[in-house]
């Protein structure tokens, strides 16, 4: 096989769009989807400071590496979530990256910055852990963005993330989850926005580009996550684009094309009747937002500061 671009030994097949590519033009390739997506769906300025949400993953650490190539101001954000065997080395692969490429990476911990942890935190507040994650994650990418005084927070979702969720919410028809799933979320008063930059490209995709790139990643999966719903709808998935190559990307972008701008007033309403949480300021619509309802229960403090050093 010969890449597309070149005609050089091709090193890397991309079925979809049926081409295969050599190392270089296939790091390009990365690099050119990413800049498709921020710029077909407006994600951010060249002078926005953006903050990564990173994990020590595949993902996470390609967006990192190309939005720093590209030449953006991104600093990392990594949070340690007190997963057992699991957070300690995805940090470990932050931490590396940062200092390798000389990035600024903000760390939050869950158990020694807020007092609890995962696991203590989904069984008190009667949630799977997944969920507790989530909401732990959002709570503090939100107010790291906004305590850093960052524009803009990237998150490393794939395009088989994406088509996963989307899957998922078609199936059960949930409308408010599909009028927010989009690749841009803009911000308001105590959120700040929230882009999605690797949704053109799948994760086989980032997972080659990092061996390509020589950029070491966490490659073990999180161990509360086995059975997680979203991993059969990548399955199925999957196995769909195996026989037709392609269907992936047309079911998610057909979405983004035809579907999503339905949901976009119904996210307006959304942010409607918002106020500051009495606990921490987040937005909630409750009397106290369910991040602190969830700390609390955990015996952890809500209050605590995150400590962030805005460059
Ligand atoms: P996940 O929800 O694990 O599929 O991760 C989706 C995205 O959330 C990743 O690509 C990261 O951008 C971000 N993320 C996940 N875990 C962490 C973490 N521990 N710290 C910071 N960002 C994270
Ligand atoms: Fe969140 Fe595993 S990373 S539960
Ligand atoms: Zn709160």
């Amino acid at each position: 096989m010969k890449c597309k671009v070149c005609r050089r030994p091709a090193v890397v097949d991309v079925r979809r769009h049926n081409a295969a590519f050599c190392s270089d033009c296939f790091l390009g390739h990365c690099r050119a989807q990413v800049e498709r997506a921020v710029k077909e769906h407006r994600m951010m300025g060249p002078d926005e400071r953006v903050l990564v949400a990173v994990s020590g993953g595949k993902d996470s650490l390609a967006l990192w590496d190309i939005l720093l190539d590209i030449g953006y101001q991104a600093d990392g954000l990594y949070i340690g979530l007190g997963i057992a065997g699991y957070s300690q080395p995805s940090g470990e692969h932050a931490r590396a990256f940062a200092a390798a490429r000389q990035a600024h990476l903000v760390e939050v911990d869950l158990p020694s910055d807020f007092g609890y942890d995962v696991k203590t935190g989904a069984a008190a507040d009667r949630r799977v852990p997944c969920s507790a994650c989530g909401l732990s994650k959002r709570h503090v990418f939100d107010r790291a963005a906004l305590d850093g005084g960052y524009d803009v927070v990237a998150t490393g979702h794939n395009l088989d993330d994406e088509a996963a969720v989307l899957l998922g919410n078609v199936l059960r028809w949930d409308v408010a989850y599909l009028a927010r799933q989009r690749p841009v979320l803009p911000g308001g008063e105590g959120f700040p926005r929230k882009v999605k930059p690797l949704v053109k490209l799948g994760e086989r995709e980032t997972a080659a580009y990092c061996v390509l790139k020589g950029l070491d990643y966490q490659v073990e999966e999180c161990p509360m996550s086995a059975g997680n719903r979203h991993l059969g709808y990548k399955e199925a998935l999957n196995a769909i684009e195996e026989r037709s190559p392609g269907t992936k990307a047309a079911f998610y972008n057909g979405f983004l094309d035809r579907g999503s701008a339905l949901g976009a007033e119904l996210c307006q309403d959304e942010r409607e009747g918002l106020h500051p949480c009495p606990s921490c300021a987040a937005p909630t619509t409750a009397a106290v937002c369910a991040f602190c309802k969830l700390v609390e229960r955990a015996g952890g403090d809500p209050r605590r500061r995150i400590p962030v050093t805005a460059l």
